[in-house]
């Protein structure tokens, strides 16, 4: 557990969680339930900004909103200063009926289909993130339609794939997004972009992976990325933003460092330094700098109750707790072996001495929340809340198995929202339609 101000085990020995006991919000909204802490949300918002401001001046903080994307989410994040990077036309259409302006957002993909580029480049799109070259005449066109000189951004790989305490460094480019710096494609695509009318070269973006402690890969990466921008440079060719992405790590068990806030300002002051002193060295034109993350801003904000159902215990090989949630609200076992951690949200003091494997209600074997999780000794009916959910969860769930996909509250000083209300059955057959032919 990393425990906070905003999440901690109260006087009764129950979870608290923006000041809402579990059993609580368990009372009033069910389970299974995803709930989201809006002070941390806030928090760290607030700190990547000032750090940004503090360390650097020109810059950016910007939401990767597929790790949460929801109308309210947009609200918050754009009342606390940060911009928003979108995915889809589906994000962007959030956003928007949020009341969150193109201007402040970017607009990614490694294959956008024109009624996107249409709905970014109509509704002013701040950047577009140009990902491969097939994309700029499509995208040329639609901003001629509009009358604008679109902005963008080319994504590239500098050759670092990071991912928690490893980092390699690689020519290899195999990735399905970005063009590589070493092989050369992404000076070709800069190039291309002068060709069009009405694209504007305004910078380069990269990210080299997610879920990363390890400092050292940022530093790496923006040397690379520092590097080509002086050989633009050199070419007559200015950078005016360098975005570097997210992929701030967070806390899922005690095999990671738990942050605080303050940890997060020192990991931003850090990449803010490194772009500072390595554009003085390299003696180049300052970009604005823009980063991304998604996870570091509402992944610890997060935690999902569930009800213990069913208990399994194959005795000397394994003990599943089966709960009423499963890969449909939480796929990320089934897609990364992912881990988590838990606690019995109502006996939260309780010693944790089981070790436990939480399963789905899913006809999947892989419908797995986490193995290994340390626990008190379930009972049926015991809440099992499920600590940083708040990223990849929500955005991810689905409607397998016609489960209904949980709602969201938002937690405030003990007072909780919906910001995604429940589903009912009735939504599962909404779109459904028997043919005629089928009567
Ligand atoms: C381009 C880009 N930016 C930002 C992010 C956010 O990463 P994280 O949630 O790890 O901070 C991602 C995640 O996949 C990404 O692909």
């Amino acid at each position: 557990m990393n425990l906070r101000d905003t999440l901690k085990i109260n006087s009764a020995g129950v979870l608290e969680i923006g000041g809402a006991a579990a059993t609580e919000l368990v009372k009033s909204f069910g389970t299974p339930l995803y709930v989201l802490d809006e002070d941390y949300i806030r928090k760290v918002c607030r700190a990547f900004v000032k750090t940004m401001n503090e360390e650097y001046g020109d810059g950016n903080v910007c939401f990767a909103s597929k790790a949460l994307s929801c109308m309210a989410m947009y609200k918050l994040i754009g009342d606390e200063g940060l911009k928003a990077d979108v995915v889809s036309g589906g994000e962007m259409y959030t956003a928007l009926r949020a009341g969150f302006k193109g201007a402040d957002m970017y607009f990614h993909g490694n294959n956008k289909l024109p009624k996107e580029i249409e709905l970014a480049v109509s509704n002013g799109v701040r950047i577009i993130v140009v990902d491969n070259l097939m994309e700029l005449p499509i995208i040329d066109s639609i901003a001629k339609k509009y009358s604008v000189l679109q902005k963008v951004l080319v994504r590239v790989n500098p050759g670092v794939e990071a991912h928690t305490h490893h980092f390699v460094q690689t020519a290899r480019a195999d990735s399905k997004f970005g063009c590589s710096i070493a092989l050369g494609e992404a000076d070709i695509v800069i190039d291309a972009v002068k060709e069009y009318s009405n694209l504007d070269y305004h910078g380069l973006h990269c990210h080299i992976g997610s879920q990363i402690f390890d400092k050292t890969a940022y530093i790496i990466a923006i040397d690379k990325m520092t590097s080509f921008i002086k050989a633009l440079e050199d070419r007559g060719i200015i950078t005016n933003e360098l975005n570097l992405g997210g992929g701030f790590g967070i806390y899922y068990t005690e095999e990671d460092p738990k942050y605080t806030v303050d940890d997060y300002s020192e990991y931003v002051a850090t990449v803010a330094r490194g772009v500072k002193s390595m554009i003085e060295t390299k003696q180049i034109r300052k970009p604005v700098l823009t980063i991304e993350p998604g996870r570091a801003i509402v992944g610890e904000a997060g935690i999902t109750l569930y009800s213990a159902g069913m208990i399994r215990d194959i005795k000397d090989i394994k003990k599943y707790v089966a709960i009423d949630g499963g890969m449909f609200d939480n796929p990320r076992y089934a897609l990364y072996n992912s881990k988590y951690s838990a606690v019995i949200a109502n006996r939260a003091n309780a010693p944790a001495d089981e070790i436990v494997t939480i399963a789905g209600k899913c006809c999947e074997s892989g419908d797995i929340i986490s193995k290994n999780v340390k626990l008190a000794k379930v009972e049926e009916g015991d809440i099992i809340a499920v600590f940083s959910t708040g990223a990849y969860n929500y955005s991810m769930s689905s409607n397998y198995n016609r489960n209904l996909v949980p709602p969201v509250v938002l937690v405030k000083d003990g007072k909780a929202d919906y910001i995604v209300r429940p589903q009912s059955y009735e939504d599962l057959v909404r779109h459904d339609v028997i043919p005629a032919r089928l009567k």
